[in-house]
């Protein structure tokens, strides 16, 4: 199993940080990126800012972006561009989910990294809704909490939808975010999660290399 991080930052030194903390434990890490209108909070930069920054930093890891913003499209070119292996836009911030999709898709074309397609749904959506998209994307980010903050607690109706979405297309790599900690990852993991994103379980640990070795130990039931 793998454990993502997730970078919340309110400003570039804490993107820094938190990065380079994970860094060299970790294959990924995810941006969380919300603009305070999707959801209340918002984090630091520009998209400019932030690759720049992550440039800078020269890591061997790869990213992936959550993209908890309205109007998603305007932040899709950019990070094909600059590598992201796979954004997740959320189901619930467009009337178009088909459209990001395609300018993922268009984009990829012009870029030799490909970057992976994908959709997050918060806690009060269902499966149905995102069941007609499923065979144009590669992965489904099931929330676990209402996305703009860290340090939720797990609402326990993911794990129904994780395996609705196991059966509907089992192609599907999901991930879970939002209230993932040590306690509830294998119950996670056994509804058929692929991998997992936490940030407080991790940030908040007394050790960080610890506890994300704990986690890559966990395996489904
Ligand atoms: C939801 C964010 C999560 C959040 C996770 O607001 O998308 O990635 O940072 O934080 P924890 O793991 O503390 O719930």
């Amino acid at each position: 199993m793998e454990l993502v991080p997730a970078i919340l930052a309110k400003n570039r030194e804490e993107f820094i940080e938190k990065t380079k903390a994970v860094a060299p434990y970790v294959k990924r890490v995810q941006f969380d990126i919300m603009d305070g209108i999707f959801v209340p909070n918002k984090t630091w930069g520009t998209m400019v800012d932030i690759i720049r920054t992550w440039r800078n930093l020269n890591l061997k890891i790869d990213y992936e972006v959550h993209l908890m913003v309205l109007r998603p499209e305007i932040l899709i070119k950019i990070f094909v561009k600059h590598g992201a292996e796979r954004i997740f836009f959320h189901f619930e911030a467009t009337k178009k989910p088909q459209t990001i999709i395609d300018l993922i898709k268009n984009n990829n074309k012009r870029f030799k990294k490909k970057c992976k397609i994908g959709i997050a749904i918060n806690p009060g959506t269902g499966v149905e809704s995102i069941e007609p998209y499923l065979k144009f994307i590669d992965s489904v980010l099931v929330m676990g909490v209402n996305p703009g903050w860290s340090g939720q607690e797990f609402q326990k109706t993911a794990l129904e939808k994780i395996k609705q979405i196991k059966r509907l297309e089992p192609r599907i790599e999901i991930g879970v975010d939002g209230g993932v900690n040590l306690k509830n990852a294998k119950e996670i993991l056994s509804a058929g999660a692929d991998y997992l994103v936490a940030a407080s379980a991790i940030f908040e640990s007394k050790d960080i290399k610890e506890t994300i070795e704990q986690f890559n130990l966990l395996e489904a039931e």
